[in-house]
Order: structure tokens, then C-alpha cells, then sequence
């Protein structure tokens, strides 16, 4: 994507926006869609419209025509319908507004989850593995990826990991108020991704070349890690007390240690390779906030 393109992202929220911020910077167009856009910062159109809405078409024709599309809506609940609503029908009728629209879409990417995977009892998963869901969050996900890999332009699912950065701290928070605590036996793996790293690799994927854009890949940073040395490490580095053993929580029920090596060998670099750069930033910023 090296000429100036007009990219939409459908959910303009937490990740959305830090992309278009980034998309603006290197010279695109970046419209915002979402409900309530007027906190978005300047740098994306802003652009008022319900994905899930019959109206949308007349919506999109007035801010279009897009070249690139981002789908990085959220639920509004944790029930199946919710979201079944915003990640299928959404993007069904984001897909039907665009194509009645004419608007000259060149990649589609849509924002789908690790939570596709089933239990591999903490081994290695990467795009080859099969998607076996073992929620109804993954398996909403898995059909909303084949919707979005359905479109009639080439397009592409990002599995994005557990994401985090500023604004994001529920672990850090966690740990410092002396509350982290962590299963017994074998680790349990975190698959993270630095919200600056999310939206570095959607860009990375809209300017990829056409040849090179596979329909699945795994957004997760270069260090799958066990959530116990996430932990420790933080209580450290914080001074919080030292995160607790408890034989009593539950075991996460798909555990598992995504690689995303193909979108590093794909040329991306990630901004936060680790936790440890992530969330070390994030300290370093507290700190200096006083
Ligand atoms: N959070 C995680 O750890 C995680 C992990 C893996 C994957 N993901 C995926 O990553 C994506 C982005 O996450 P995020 O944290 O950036 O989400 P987010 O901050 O909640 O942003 C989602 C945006 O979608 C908009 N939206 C929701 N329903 C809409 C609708 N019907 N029409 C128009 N806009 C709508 C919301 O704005 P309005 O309310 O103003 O409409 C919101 O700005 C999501 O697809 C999520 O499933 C997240």
C-alpha cells in the first residue's frame, strides 16, 4: 500500500484507532466507523454508522470510496448472540453495503482471535493448525473468518493474542494490588500482543503484496510465555508481592503456544517483542506520570 488509499476500519476502537493514527502518518485516508466517533483523535474521518444497520450503504456513500477495508468491531456482550451479531451479521452486511456501493475494495482484513484454537496442552499452534474452538466466542470467530475470507476480494484474518498497552493494565493492576495468583502443575501460556504491535501488523498486512497476502495469520508477539513469569516478572520490577500458587483455580481450557513466525518472516518487526518490553514501557510511563 505504498500510493494513498482510503481504508476504512469497521470498529474504530482501541486497536482501530492506533492504526489509522499510523496509517494517517505515513500519508493514507483513515475513516473511523463506529457509533460514537466523537472522541476520535484528529487524523481519522470520523464516520457515525451501526455496522448491523440496513442504512449502511447510504453511511459508507458518504465518506468512500474505500480501497482497504479493516473489520475491528467488538461485542457489545458476552452472550452468543452479541456476538454473533457484531462479528457475522456485521460484517455480512458491511461485505453487501460495500458491494452495493461499488467502492473499489482491493483487501479486506478482519480482526479474528487465538481463541479459534481448541486444547493443545500447552504445545505449539501456528496457521497450519486446525481451528477447533472450545467456546462459543472461537467458533463465532471461525465463521466470521470464512464470511470474511468469502468476500469477492482478496482478504485475510490477523488471530490477534490477548492485547495490551496503554490503558490496558488489568494484569499489571492485578499484581500490584498483591492479587495474582497462578495455577499448579504444567504453565499455562499467555499469547500476547502490544495494541501498537496489533495495529503495526494490520498495516504490515494491507501493504503486503498481493502474492504474499495468506488468508490466516497469527498476531501474537515473538515470546508465547508462561503466565506465571509474567507474574513474577511484574511483581518484580513493581515491588508488589510475590504472585501466589493456587491449586484451587481453574485450568485454562485451551492452552496453548501460538507462533507467529510466518508474519515475522513476512517482514514484520515487532515494536514490543515481549512482555517485557511492553509492559516495562508502560511502567516507565506511570512512573514519569508522578
Ligand atoms: N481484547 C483482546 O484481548 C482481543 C484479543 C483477540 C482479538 N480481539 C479482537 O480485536 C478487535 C479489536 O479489539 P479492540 O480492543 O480494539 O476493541 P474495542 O476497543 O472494543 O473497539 C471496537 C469498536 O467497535 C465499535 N463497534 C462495536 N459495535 C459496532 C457496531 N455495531 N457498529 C459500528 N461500530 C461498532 C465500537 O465503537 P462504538 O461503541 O462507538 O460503536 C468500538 O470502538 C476485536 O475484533 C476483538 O474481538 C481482541
Amino acid at each position: 500500500m505504498t500510493d494513498p488509499s482510503t481504508v476504512l476500519i469497521a470498529g474504530c476502537g482501541y486497536v482501530g484507532t492506533r492504526l489509522g493514527l499510523d496509517l494517517a502518518d505515513a500519508g493514507h485516508y483513515a475513516v473511523g466507523l463506529r457509533r460514537s466517533p466523537s472522541e476520535l483523535p484528529a487524523g481519522i474521518r470520523p464516520l457515525t454508522a451501526d455496522l448491523t444497520s440496513p442504512e449502511l450503504p447510504e453511511a459508507l456513500s458518504a465518506a468512500g470510496p474505500f480501497q482497504q477495508v479493516v473489520y475491528a468491531t467488538a461485542a457489545d456482550g458476552g452472550t452468543p448472540e452479541a456476538y454473533h451479531r457484531a462479528y457475522v451479521e456485521g460484517l455480512e452486511n458491511l461485505i453487501a453495503a460495500l458491494e452495493t456501493g461499488a467502492h473499489p475494495v482491493s483487501r479486506l482484513l478482519f480482526v479474528s482471535s487465538t481463541g479459534v484454537y481448541g486444547d493443545h496442552g500447552g504445545g505449539e499452534v501456528d496457521e497450519s493448525t486446525p481451528t477447533a474452538p472450545e467456546s462459543f466466542r472461537g467458533a463465532v470467530m471461525v465463521e466470521a473468518e470464512s464470511v470474511a475470507l468469502s468476500a469477492p476480494w482478496p482478504s485475510a484474518a490477523l488471530r490477534l493474542g490477548g492485547i495490551y498497552g496503554p490503558g490496558r493494565t488489568r494484569i499489571l493492576d492485578r499484581v500490584r494490588a498483591g492479587e495474582a495468583r497462578f495455577t499448579s502443575g504444567p504453565p499455562i501460556w499467555s499469547n500476547r500482543i502490544h495494541r501498537d504491535d496489533a495495529a503495526g501488523a494490520l498495516a504490515h498486512l494491507l501493504a503486503l503484496p498481493a502474492e504474499e497476502l495468506d488468508p490466516v495469520w497469527l498476531g501474537v508477539d515473538a515470546e508465547p510465555v508462561p503466565l506465571r513469569e509474567i507474574y513474577r516478572w511484574l511483581a518484580r520490577r513493581l515491588d508488589a508481592p510475590e504472585p501466589r500458587e493456587d491449586p484451587s483455580l481453574r485450568r485454562d481450557r485451551s492452552n496453548k503456544r501460538c507462533i507467529s513466525r510466518k508474519l515475522q518472516e513476512s517482514g514484520y518487526e515487532f515494536l514490543y517483542p515481549s512482555f517485557r518490553e511492553g509492559y516495562g514501557e508502560m511502567i516507565e510511563a506511570e512512573e514519569h506520570a508522578g
